[in-house]
């Protein structure tokens, strides 16, 4: 009786949490730790591979595909949007790592630093805010990249965090061309 009446309060505090990681998110955002604490353990997670065709995805759009059980942007950037993320690798950047776990660790957050190919038109990113774990709206704050709502952190067209309360820039998971029009995440 007394491990029936824990679990049950167990699960009364789990939805007590929930609600109110709920009730401070702002209309319109979604917030992201209560799905995450649904992701797969760490050993199907090194296994998980998806490819995912971009062919249809015009200069300046982006896409959001579901990988390891967290959004993952892809973006196809114009011409001006790289010039603009590169640019700015000289300004001051609250994080100065890349984020890139293609790199690891260490590696310097400039514009290339972020991107899969060469010519820096595709970013892909996990798109969750590194605070708190919300997913930033694309094409809004003031660096014309991602706002995240919640509370206010801005990232500039390459993903790197630039004002706000966001510790990191957003990750960029394992990820590449395996062919012209087909991008493999992990
Ligand atoms: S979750 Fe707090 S600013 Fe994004």
């Amino acid at each position: 009786m007394a491990h029936v009446e824990e679990e049950s309060g167990t699960r009364r505090d789990f939805l007590y949490v929930a609600t109110a990681a709920a009730g401070v998110v702002a209309a319109g955002a979604v917030v992201w730790p209560l799905v995450n604490q649904m992701n797969p353990s760490a050993d199907v997670q090194a296994l998980a591979q998806i490819q995912v065709d971009v062919s249809g995805l015009g200069i300046g759009s982006q896409m959001t595909v579901l990988f390891l059980g967290k959004p993952v942007f892809i973006r196809r950037r114009t011409e001006e949007d790289i010039a603009a993320a590169r640019a700015d690798d000289g300004a001051a950047l609250p994080d100065g790592d890349a984020r890139n776990a293609n790199l690891g660790l260490g590696a310097d957050a400039t514009d290339a630093n972020r991107t899969i190919d060469e010519a820096g038109e595709w970013l892909v990113m996990i798109g969750v805010c590194t605070h708190f774990g919300c997913v930033p709206l694309a094409e809004a704050g003031d660096f014309g990249g991602w706002f995240c709502p919640c509370h206010g952190s801005h990232y500039d067209r390459a993903g790197r965090i630039r004002r706000g309360p966001a510790p990191e820039n957003m990750h960029i998971p394992v990820a590449e061309f395996v062919s012209d029009t087909v991008i493999q995440l992990g």
